[in-house]
C-alpha cells in the first residue's frame, strides 16, 4: 500500500474497505488533504465512519478511557461526519472539543450530537490541524484521531509534521494521543516530539479467503518531555 490514504468507495456494509480501496487507488487520485475535497463530499454526506465504526473504536480504546476523569479535556481531531464524539458523551465525557477544517463537518458533528441527545453540550470549532495554534489557550488530556493523520499525510510529511507539533503544543504534560490509521509506517518521521507505540493492530475483514492481510493500526503517542 502506498503512503497516501486509500480513496473511498461506496460503503461496504456501512464501512470503508481498505482492501477494495487499495484496488481502486491506482485509478483515483487521493485528494484527502484538500479541504475542497471534503467540502464537496460533506455537502451530501451526513454520516460516515472511516476505518472502524466509532462503537468499535471506543471499545478498543476503553482501557485508556477508564483512567480518565469525567472532566478530562478531550480534543477530537478531524471529526468529519463520524459520531465518535457521541460515544464520548455517552460515556460521561462532555469536555470534548471537536475540530475539523471543513465548516460543514463541524455542522454535521453538531447535528449528530443534537439528533442523539436532543441538545449540544460538546464544543465544535473550525481549525486547520496543520496550523493549529490553540496551545496558548487550551490544554488537553487526550487527543483522539480516527484516520485524520491518513488524510493529512496525503499532503506529504511536512503537513503531518506541522500537525504533530501543533497537537503537541496543546497537550498537557501527561496527555495521550490515540490515533487509528491504516498505515504501518504512519509515524516513521525524524524528530518526532512523541514517543510512539502500537496500542493495537487488528486485521480488517477479508472479502475472499486468499485476500492479503490488511490491518488497522491504533497508535498511542506520548509527548516527549522537553
Ligand atoms: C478520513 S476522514 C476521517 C473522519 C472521521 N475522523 C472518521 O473517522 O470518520 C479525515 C477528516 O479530516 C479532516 N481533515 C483533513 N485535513 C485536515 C486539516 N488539515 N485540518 C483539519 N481537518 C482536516 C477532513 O475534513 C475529514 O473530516
Amino acid at each position: 500500500m502506498t503512503d497516501s490514504a486509500p480513496p473511498q468507495l461506496p460503503p461496504l456494509e456501512g464501512l470503508s474497505s481498505p482492501l477494495l480501496d487499495s484496488v481502486f487507488a491506482e485509478f483515483v487520485p487521493a485528494e484527502f488533504d484538500k479541504q475542497s475535497y471534503w467540502h464537496h463530499r460533506f455537502a451530501s454526506e451526513k454520516s460516515f465512519e472511516w476505518l472502524l465504526p466509532s462503537a468499535d473504536f471506543i471499545r478498543l480504546v476503553g482501557p485508556v478511557l477508564r483512567n480518565l476523569r469525567p472532566d478530562a479535556r478531550i480534543l477530537h481531531v478531524g471529526c468529519g461526519t463520524s459520531d465518535l464524539q457521541n460515544h464520548f458523551r455517552a460515556r460521561g465525557f462532555r469536555n470534548v472539543l471537536n475540530v475539523d477544517y471543513e465548516p460543514l463537518a463541524v455542522a454535521r458533528g453538531r447535528d449528530l450530537e443534537s439528533q442523539q441527545f436532543g441538545d449540544v453540550q460538546m464544543r465544535y470549532a473550525v481549525h486547520d490541524l496543520t496550523q493549529l495554534d490553540i496551545g496558548d489557550t487550551e490544554q488537553f488530556d487526550l487527543v483522539i484521531d480516527k484516520s485524520t493523520v491518513d488524510a493529512v499525510s496525503c499532503g506529504g510529511k511536512d503537513p503531518l509534521s506541522r500537525m504533530m507539533v501543533g497537537i503537541r503544543n496543546c497537550m498537557a504534560p501527561d496527555a495521550l494521543w490515540l490515533c487509528l490509521s491504516y498505515s504501518d509506517t504512519r509515524f516513521q518521521l525524524d524528530g518526532l516530539p512523541f514517543n510512539v507505540e502500537v496500542f493495537d493492530k487488528s486485521a480488517t475483514p477479508k472479502l475472499q479467503p486468499m485476500d492479503p492481510d490488511v490491518f488497522n493500526w491504533c497508535y498511542l503517542l506520548r509527548p516527549k518531555q522537553q
